[in-house]
């Protein structure tokens, strides 16, 4: 009886007053929010080292993002040192991660159990607001249809269509150098005109469309688009991505959502000239005109599109601009004597020849291997871009990972693993001259979701360097604040986002022989302005 009244008066006195109830509740919140911090999306796993000291809700998160002034792969390589293994675990807000360093742990799960990490994790308010989605989605039915066709349109049996689009605009890109340089004397930059050559090929191969079609805003525009949308894609900035927690507050305006209503427009815009042309009888031969034979419904001919623009302009037109930043640097000038030598004798010392073909094959073992060496020495997507298992996946040493949790490779680190490239820090040119078939480095992520353009942006690099050589001697602004940067890492100063950019640069352009090049650019505009007619 006494016992009973005490209790009701300790209520009385404690939680059903006013400020016991405020109590209450503030005490019920703090539980619920200290469960929901530490709280993953799988709990820690067994013989894999985990990074210590998350901070509650963000996990690891604070340090990465660009946060820590270097980039996501970087501060990967320095965890992995600090808790002593090439595999460990953190979390990224509450996603649980594994980060793999190193190029036998990689080539364990990419490779050898390529399709157990076929999926992608979620980007929740990023994904979703794209549509259909290629590079960031899990591989559903669907994707699979639409990465097969893009695959098929960047396959080999299909690029003879795309010389003659590469031929001339590689051409214009030299003359333009060439008009532009004073005889080496006036430093350049070629990086836009570089991007706008691979962009105007793939708005070819997508929607028959040319950049000269449509005024430079419209394209300008567009790329502006893409690029404010490939910076948030797999990127560590934004917190509510990662933090459930964070996405209860309502979003002001997601710069995604307006960067993917503008893309679309322009695509529509793109679309309905594709259309009128073929109302008009023409042939237009190009992705659209293709995956219409590929059974994909309108929607998905778009998202296949679309998916290739999004990942065309920059990455293939960064690879050519290192490379020569390398060429030109003080290290590799020396090389561009011995890639001359190379080509001319690939083509018995024919140099019209080894003009002409460029595009057409690949026949200089050491720009072949100039090109890889570029691609691995300058990673230009960090941390490649994060897997998902669609099973259990073992470790080399035996531990299991669940199916779906997050993978990432840590590219940068993998391209530099001493164990399997020698010296590896340092920019070796013929490092791949002999080098056996199979996978060289993984610029372009590994096994099940390697990019699907891997073989013909290797091509495209390939000839743009083989004409570069051939028409220029090349060296870099002595500038500081101009002079080509060949630093492995700091070659970028973007930290915060999936791909590395080059840091700007100038160089000087010295035709090797002038007559020669007025000859062979003439050449070339006069087949292209015939077989336009
Ligand atoms: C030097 C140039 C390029 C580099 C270094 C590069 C790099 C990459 C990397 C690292 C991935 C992730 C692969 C993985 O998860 O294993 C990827 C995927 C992809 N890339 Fe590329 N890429 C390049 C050029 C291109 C071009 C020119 C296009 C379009 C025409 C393209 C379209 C794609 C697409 C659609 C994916 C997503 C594939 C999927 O998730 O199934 N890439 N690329
Ligand atoms: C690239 O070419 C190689 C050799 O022809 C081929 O085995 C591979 O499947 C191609 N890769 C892609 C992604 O198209």
């Amino acid at each position: 009886m006494t016992i009973e009244l005490d209790a009701a008066d300790f209520l009385r006195d404690t939680i059903l007053s006013p400020r016991g109830a405020v109590t209450f509740i503030a005490v019920l919140i703090a539980i619920v929010l200290l469960t929901e911090a530490y709280k993953t999306d799988f709990a820690k796993i067994r013989g894999v080292p985990e990074l210590p000291s998350a901070l509650p809700f963000v996990g690891h998160l604070h340090l990465l993002g660009g946060r820590s002034g270097r980039n996501d792969a970087t501060v990967f390589t320095e965890w992995g040192e600090a808790v002593g293994s090439n595999v460990f675990q953190c979390s990224l807000g509450n996603q649980r991660t594994v980060v793999v360093n190193d190029w036998a742990t990689m080539y364990a799960l990419w490779i050898e159990q390529s399709q157990q990490l076929i999926d992608r994790p979620h980007q929740p308010g990023f994904v979703d607001k794209l549509g259909i989605d290629l590079t960031g989605s899990c591989m559903t039915d669907q994707i699979r249809k639409c990465r097969a066709a893009g695959m098929r349109a960047l396959g080999k049996p299909n690029w003879h269509k795309y010389y003659h689009l590469l031929e001339p605009s590689s051409s214009k890109f030299i003359s333009s150098i060439f008009g532009r340089s004073n005889d080496g004397k006036t430093p350049l930059d070629t990086y836009v005109h570089l991007r706008h050559i691979v962009f105007d090929l793939c708005l070819s191969l997508t929607y028959g469309a040319r950049f000269g079609d449509v005024d430079d805003d419209f394209m300008l525009n567009f790329i502006k688009s893409i690029n404010a949308v490939s910076a948030v894609r797999s990127s560590t900035k934004a917190y509510r991505h990662f933090v459930p927690l964070l996405r209860m507050i309502p979003e002001a305006t997601s710069e995604t959502i307006s960067a993917e209503r503008i893309r679309r427009r322009h695509r529509d815009i793109l679309f309905n000239n594709y259309n009128d042309r073929i109302a008009a009888g023409e042939t237009v031969d190009c992705i659209v005109a293709a995956l219409g034979e590929d059974k994909l419904t309108e929607e998905e001919v778009h998202g296949t599109c679309i998916s290739l623009l999004q990942a065309a302009p920059d990455t293939v037109a960064s690879g050519v601009y290192q490379a020569v930043a390398w060429l030109c640097s003080p290290e590799g000038r020396p090389t561009q004597q011995a890639a001359l030598a190379a080509i001319l004798e690939a083509y018995g010392g024919d140099r019209d020849m080894a003009w002409k073909m460029a595009f057409r094959e690949e026949r200089v073992p050491l720009i072949s291997s100039l090109n890889k060496e570029t691609l691995r020495f300058f990673t230009f997507a960090p941390y490649a871009t994060p897997r998902r298992t669609v099973k259990d996946v073992t470790l080399p040493n035996g531990a299991v990972l669940p199916k779906g949790i997050t993978l990432i490779m840590n590219a940068q680190q993998v391209n530099h693993d001493e164990a399997h490239f020698s010296s590896a820090w340092s920019f070796q040119p013929d490092r791949f001259v002999d080098s056996k078939p199979g996978l060289p480095h993984v610029a372009f992520g590994a096994g099940s979701r390697i990019c699907p353009a891997v073989n013909i942006s290797n091509r495209i690099v390939c000839a743009l360097l083989t004409r570069l050589i051939l028409a220029f001697e090349m060296e870099g602004s002595k500038e500081p604040t101009r002079a080509p940067n060949v630093d492995a890492i700091e070659f970028s100063d973007v930290y915060d986002e999936l791909v590395a950019h080059p840091r700007f640069y100038d160089c000087h352009f010295k035709a090797r022989d002038s007559a020669w090049l007025d000859k062979i650019l003439a050449e070339e505009k006069a087949t292209a302005m015939a077989s336009a007619a």
